[in-house]
């Protein structure tokens, strides 16, 4: 069986600069996988390809069996790989539920749109609380986690979350981090991009850890958990 996603040997560039530079690694369905590394690695950078919003100098992407080149982004959600950015990009004028709605743009099924905002509301119940709040007025973690729940507004077959956890206080960083686990036994599979690796380890299937553009090690999540390298240079230990 092939994997949900395929990524082979992706090189990405600001102009000149090589931000990734051929990194290969995959996303099996159900699973939850992890990049790691510290600021610049080229998470995002990675993320945002694999959304069509940059464009690759090199490698593959293969989603659902089906090639990613020359695909726009907006066709990329509607093939079911959904982003929920690094710093939220929620509309912070709109309500929390219109907020919700704009991640179901490209659906036509209302009883579905509105048993998924349900469902976000279910997961979420201070979402649902302050439904006709403008999103502006939610603190940093439920911004976060409006931004996950308008993710998920496009039923994707993968979810991607980039440092989800980004400047939270440790208690909200737990919620966040109890709802992806809660997502993953729910049978979403997530790339989740994090630059607190303890957490994000240890909740995911494979993990991957990224410096300057390359992948330096893959393991699964347990493993990097254990790696003595690892531990050194992202989970603060000497
Ligand atoms: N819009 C951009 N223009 C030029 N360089 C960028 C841009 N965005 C990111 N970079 C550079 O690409 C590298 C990878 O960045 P990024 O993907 O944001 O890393 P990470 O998410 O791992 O912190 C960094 O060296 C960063 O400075
Ligand atoms: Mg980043």
């Amino acid at each position: 069986m092939t994997a949900l996603l395929e990524v082979e040997d992706l090189k990405v560039a600001y102009g000149k600069i090589e931000a990734v530079k051929g990194i290969t690694f995959k996303v099996e369905a159900g699973q939850v996988v992890t990049l790691i590394g510290t600021n610049g690695a080229g998470k995002t950078t990675t993320l945002r390809t694999l959304s069509g919003l940059l464009k690759p100098i090199g490698g593959q992407i293969k989603f659902n069996g089906r090639s990613l080149k020359r695909i726009p982004a907006h066709q990329i959600v509607s093939l079911g790989l959904a982003h929920s950015p690094e710093g939220r990009h929620i509309f912070p004028r709109m309500t929390i539920e219109d907020n919700l709605r704009l991640g179901a743009f490209l659906r036509k099924d209302k009883d579905g749109i509105e048993k998924d905002i349900q469902r976000a509301y279910d997961l979420f119940p201070i979402l649902g609380e302050r439904r006709k709040q403008a999103a502006g007025t939610l603190s940093g973690g439920e911004q976060q986690m409006l931004a996950m729940g308008r993710a998920l507004m496009s039923q994707p077959k993968l979810l991607m979350l980039d440092e989800p956890s980004m400047g939270l206080s440790p208690i909200m960083m737990q919620k966040i981090m109890s709802t992806i686990a809660e997502l993953k036994a729910q049978g979403t599979t997530i790339l989740l991009v994090e630059q607190n690796a303890q957490a994000a380890l240890s909740l995911a299937d494979q993990g991957h850890v990224m410096e300057i553009g390359r992948i330096v090690l893959s393991g699964t999540g347990q493993d990097l958990l254990h790696d003595e390298s690892v531990r050194k240079a992202y989970l603060g230990e000497d």
